[in-house]
């Protein structure tokens, strides 16, 4: 049967990132580098379908140096510049069972964190790793099929892959794929680097002038494939008012963006066997949540009464995540009752006012300006509402992290928190509540709203249940991302622009 050769098709992909955890994380492009490449190889074949081989590459950040794993040397290569090469070095680790490169170099190592303050400090790390990453096939003897890459980091190699593949058998016909995490962080600054590392210009008149030269929207310009992280983010970005100024650009490459929504681990993420909480719990022996959250009351040294809603945040200090408008409608409410843990790292302005916010009521607000895995597991733990008034959300990882903990979000409707999070008000298995607009106003409208459904407590926790019982699991979104891999790998008729 022609269907059975077909079934053995193996699709190889390089998946490059700036971040994986638990290797390194800032954020939730982290988390999907360091769980989509093991569920896309879990997922094997189906029946007439191709399967992938998926090998993820990051750099090899100072940080993971001193931290112990184990990873093998592989070889010394160079990455040309305008004045000489620069020493690269290939290692190999494994992370779930997937195959690691981890490419070092002067520009990773001489750089203090993963990212600096802004692109220009990381402009030559990342277009170094983006060049390395291309001759990884080579250096290793790996055809590879797909390169897919992520966010203005990795998009340099898209743009330059044309390039490359005239110098380099193993990428001959490959095809690439860019993800769109976050589109406003495009890499501007990055002029000095790319002329050092004699790369040019995007040549694509459906870009305005400032994108050619900025790594993502020259990426965008030569990916086969563009994927945004939700459906809705995939729409939303060919707006005005989600587009940034790309919008055009991007509604002509329309028939090439698609939008699949993110995963969450739900192994690594299960509030049953996480060895972060003291008292594991499920659906089934519900009832032991609520030693979390009086573990957590204690921690923070607020008095153990559970029937106080307690509220949390959990993410980067960023315009994009309306912590602003979180402190403008605590401050609102204060006379509600409520307390909160707001933890978070970023901007000092915003981390400053959540300490502000703490010093004006110190009964009700806890800042915890830190970057701390095990704390957020014990607070989507222990919390029972999750705020996220995001500004935009290409898709959110909180908020499915929250839920499967039995902590309800409150978020705003854009972007993945409108196509994961289910409201009361339009949905008879509601997960959390949404509201329309990233200003204090609609926030405060939606939590007062939750503050009053929380005392109904048989539907709470029905709404509890619901949350916790939905699948956010990887298996259907890496099984879009196979789809596509084998239709760009199958049928390269599809490729060319309409
Ligand atoms: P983004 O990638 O925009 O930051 P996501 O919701 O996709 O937003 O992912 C954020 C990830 O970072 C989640 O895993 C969240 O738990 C984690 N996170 C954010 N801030 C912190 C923090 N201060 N400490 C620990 N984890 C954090
Ligand atoms: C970005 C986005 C976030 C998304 C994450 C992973 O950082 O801000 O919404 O969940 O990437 O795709």
């Amino acid at each position: 049967m022609g269907g059975e050769s077909r079934s053995k098709k193996v699709i190889r992909v390089l998946f490059i990132a700036s971040e994986a955890a638990p290797l390194v994380k800032a954020g939730g492009l982290g988390d999907v580098a360091g769980a989509l490449p093991a569920a896309l190889n879990r997922l094997g074949a189906v029946v007439g379908g191709a399967s992938a081989e998926v090998r993820l590459v990051i750099p090899f950040y100072n940080s993971i140096k001193t931290s112990n794993i184990s990873a093998t040397f592989i070889r010394k290569f160079k990455v040309s510049t305008l004045n000489g090469a620069v020493e690269a070095g290939l290692f190999e680790t494994s992370l779930s069972g997937v195959v690691t490169y981890l490419v070092s170099g002067a520009p990773v190592s001489e750089s203090a964190s993963i990212y600096g303050k802004d692109f220009k400090e990381d402009a030559e790390k990342f277009v170094f790793f983006s060049l390395a990453c291309l001759k990884i096939p080579s250096l290793i003897g790996w055809k590879c099929d797909i390169l897919h890459a992520n966010d203005w980091h990795t998009a340099v190699a898209i743009h330059h892959l044309a390039t490359a593949k005239k110098k380099n058998a193993s990428l001959q016909t490959t095809r690439s794929v860019l993800t769109i995490h976050n589109l406003p962080f495009m890499g501007s600054g990055v002029d000095e680097a790319l002329v050092k590392y004699k790369i040019s210009p995007s040549n694509d008149d459906n870009l305005p002038n400032w994108g050619k030269t900025q790594p993502l929207p020259m990426g965008l310009a030569a990916a086969d494939r563009i994927v945004a992280v939700s459906p809705t983010y995939a729409k939303e970005i060919l707006t005005p008012e989600y587009g940034c100024d790309l919008q055009d650009f991007l509604r002509k490459r329309s028939g090439h963006l698609t939008g699949i929504l993110n995963g969450i681990d739900v192994e690594s993420w299960d509030p049953a066997t996480d060895p972060a909480l003291k008292f594991n719990f499920a659906v089934s022996n519900f009832t032991t949540r609520s030693q979390n959250k009086r573990a957590l009351l204690a921690e923070f040294g607020f008095p153990v009464e559970s029937d106080v809603p307690l509220l949390a945040l959990v993410s980067r200090f960023d315009w994009q995540k309306g912590i602003d408008i979180i402190i403008a409608g605590l401050r609102a409410m204060k006379n509600f009752a409520w307390r909160v843990i707001l933890l978070g790292t970023g901007e000092r302005n915003l981390e400053q006012a959540c300490r502000d916010l703490e010093d004006e009521m110190p009964g009700k607000v806890r800042a915890a300006i830190l970057f701390d895995v095990q704390l957020s597991r014990r607070i989507y733990a222990g919390a029972d509402l999750l705020l996220m008034p995001s500004r935009y959300e290409p898709c959110g990882l909180s908020q499915m992290y929250a839920m499967r903990y039995g902590c309800l979000p409150i978020a705003r409707a854009t972007g993945g928190l409108a196509d994961t999070v289910s409201d009361p008000l339009s949905s008879t298995a509601p997960t959390g509540f949404l509201f329309p607009n990233a200003d204090a106003s609609s926030f405060i409208t939606a939590l007062k709203r939750a503050l009053r459904l929380y005392k109904k407590r048989a539907f709470w926790q029905a709404m509890q249940f619901n949350a916790m019982s939905r699948d956010f699991s990887w298996s259907v979104s890496a099984r879009n991302y196979l789809d596509l891999y084998t239709q760009l790998s199958e049928n390269s008729s599809i490729m060319s622009e309409p």
